[in-house]
């Protein structure tokens, strides 16, 4: 299968916070925002694939910064690495100022898709080659990434995960 870069599985949505879609101090519910970020990465994994997508897993999600009411909110994903017929998705959240359009990042999460044929079984995607040195970065985690969602999720034996293994011993 021919390698894609992550650029080509680049998905940016933006939307507004609105009323219904607040907590009580006003700011952008969580699952609202999780479920943003679940859509752009859902169309990242279908550009990177050209099957269909689901979500397997989230495996990290910080919720650094709040979101006001009325913010301009742009959720950004790509594919960083593709494995068998897995494909970790990295996401990016920025908020725009209403008066200078200067982007700050707010959030960011990492999720993993699985793409599957028409039964549900999943199938290869193409391999992933990064192109700038965030893309590389990134890429070099997701072995890691991936052995520990496996572990936690009771799909790998701990003494198996030796690239995360590496990570204390070397
Ligand atoms: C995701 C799903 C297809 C995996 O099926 P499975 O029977 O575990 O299949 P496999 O064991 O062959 O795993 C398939 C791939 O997913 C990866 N995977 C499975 N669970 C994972 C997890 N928790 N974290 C990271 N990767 C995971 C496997 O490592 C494998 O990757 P690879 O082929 O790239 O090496 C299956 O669990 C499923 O359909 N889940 C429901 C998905 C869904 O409905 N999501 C929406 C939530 S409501």
């Amino acid at each position: 299968m021919k390698a894609k870069s992550p650029s080509q599985s680049r998905t940016v949505m933006t939307d507004l916070v609105l009323p219904s879609e607040t907590n009580p101090l006003n700011n952008l519910f969580g699952g609202e925002l999780l479920a943003r970020m679940d859509r752009a990465a859902s169309i990242s994994a279908r550009r990177h694939s050209r099957r269909i997508t689901v979500t397997a897993s989230v495996n990290h999600v910080a919720f650094n910064h709040s979101i006001p009411l009325g913010s301009v909110v742009t959720v950004e994903a790509s594919v960083s690495r593709a494995f068998r017929s897995s494909m970790e998705i990295f996401i990016d959240v920025w908020i725009e100022d209403r008066f200078s359009g200067e982007k700050t990042k707010a959030n960011e999460a990492i999720y993993t898709f699985v793409a599957v044929d028409e039964t549900g079984k999943p199938t290869e995607v193409p391999p992933i080659v990064p192109e700038t040195e965030l893309e590389q970065a990134r890429y070099d985690a997701a072995l890691r990434r991936k052995q520990l969602s496996l572990v936690l999720a009771g799909k790998m034996k701990p003494e198996d995960a030796t690239e995360l293994k590496a990570l204390f011993t070397d």
